[in-house]
């Protein structure tokens, strides 16, 4: 298909021009990496009878995870939401829990459904991830746990964390579920802290349709997340402690593995889909794309644009027009946690300047195998258009 660049403001679909994309452009659209592997495996679970509880495909799924990631234990849940209820419970955490401002909503949900107080920190720009001074002043004889944020699959300043983590004796957990193959000091995300949390949700880089995973060096703790996913049960008929069933079926198992052999593919194919946006919106004034910390390595699976306070349009209306474009971008997290039911609720409503900024400021662009290169540079220049003629733009949109 030929996509035809905009030149004049007519062109544009929200000024009645044809959308650039025929069909709809989605942030997290499910990628469908190989079909007759997932396939096979479905149907050799389906000729076992053997589907959910332990089966050899999440057993197999659980050694290659762990594997990949680096790290002594990766046990599989069926999401990571309830993977974080899991860490928590597996902690033993008790009264407060102090955890970034700018996330999904579900890392917090996941700590106030376990009965947990939730205390907001704000964010780093520069990758938005866990301010460690400000969490500092957080820290109180109520705190329980501290929960960072892989946020985008950047890596939190895990080294001051831990070290305040250790100073103060609390926990520390990690929402890793967008951060899957990225590394912090060249070690893969998934050992560090006391428990992590992958999310293989279906809109992540590797996709068990639901999914997530709880991964551990400790035995000890591995041990009762194993025991708490599955109702507590020690043995057929034995039960040790209060569980809950988060466990992964073998369909789900059947998506996942067969999506971690075929990681290395989609990174590479993200990894050429950043490029071409960075190179096609650079030089532009008032957009800037996050970029991953150097020397580390990342899954490129998330495009995360800044459009700036001196751009000629806002965010917002550069959204607006995307989306009648057929780019369905995203605003993610918009507003903060701290601005959503029910953490909004207090009287005394904290402000966390960072994450108010980038709540209005950032977009997401869609990554994965519905693009490719010339999808990404017809978009970069659509974005550019915009961007030129936005004093222009700005004035219709608004008469
Ligand atoms: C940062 C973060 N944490 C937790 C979750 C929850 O993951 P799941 O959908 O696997 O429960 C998500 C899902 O998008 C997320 O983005």
């Amino acid at each position: 298909m030929i996509f035809i660049d905009k030149n004049k403001l007519e062109d544009l679909a929200i000024f009645g021009g044809m959308p650039l994309f025929e069909e709809t452009l989605h942030v997290g659209r499910p990628n469908i990496m190989n079909r007759e592997a997932v396939i096979s495996r479905i149907n050799q679970a389906m000729d076992r009878h053997w589907l959910s509880n332990d089966g050899p495909l999440v057993n197999e799924m659980e050694q290659r995870f762990a594997g990949f990631l680096q790290v002594k234990h990766a046990i599989a849940v069926t999401n990571a939401t309830i993977g974080l209820q899991l860490a928590a419970k597996a902690l033993d955490v008790k009264g407060e829990v102090i955890i970034p401002s700018f996330t999904f909503i579900g890392t917090a949900h996941a700590m106030a459904w376990t009965g947990l107080k939730i205390v907001f920190c704000d964010v780093l720009p520069e990758n938005h991830t866990i301010d460690p001074e400000g969490l500092e002043t957080k820290i109180s004889e109520n705190t329980g746990a501290i929960v960072g944020v892989h946020l985008w699959g950047n890596a939190c300043q895990i080294d001051t964390l831990q070290k305040i983590a250790d100073r103060f004796d609390v926990p520390l957990i990690f929402d890793a579920a967008h951060a899957i193959g990225s590394t912090y000091n060249k070690q893969r995300l998934g050992g560090f802290g006391n428990l992590s949390v992958f999310s293989l949700h279906a809109t992540k880089a590797i996709n068990s349709l639901e999914g997530g995973l709880v991964t551990t060096n400790d035995d000890k703790l591995a041990d009762k997340i194993r025991l708490l996913r599955n109702y507590g049960f020690v043995n057929l008929d034995q039960v040790a402690m209060l569980g809950i069933n988060a466990k992964m079926n073998e369909f789900s198992a059947a998506m996942g593995l067969t999506n971690l052999e075929e990681y290395d593919r989609l990174r590479a194919y993200n990894h050429e889909l950043h490029a071409a946006y960075r190179n096609g919106i650079s030089g532009l004034n008032g957009i800037s794309m996050l970029m991953p910390a150097e020397g580390e390595d990342h899954n490129y699976h998330y495009a995360v644009f800044e459009v700036h306070d001196d751009a000629s349009i806002r965010r917002d209306m550069l959204h607006r027009i995307l989306v009648a474009e057929n780019v369905f971008a995203r605003r993610y997290f918009h507003p903060g946690c701290h601005l959503s039911p029910p953490y909004n609720l207090s009287e005394k409503r904290a402000i966390f300047p960072v994450t108010e900024r980038l709540s209005a400021t950032l977009l997401q662009l869609p990554t994965g195998l519905q693009m490719d290169l010339e999808k990404a540079n017809c978009l970069s220049r659509l974005i550019r258009f915009c961007l030129i003629n936005g004093a222009e733009i700005k004035s219709r949109l608004l008469a």
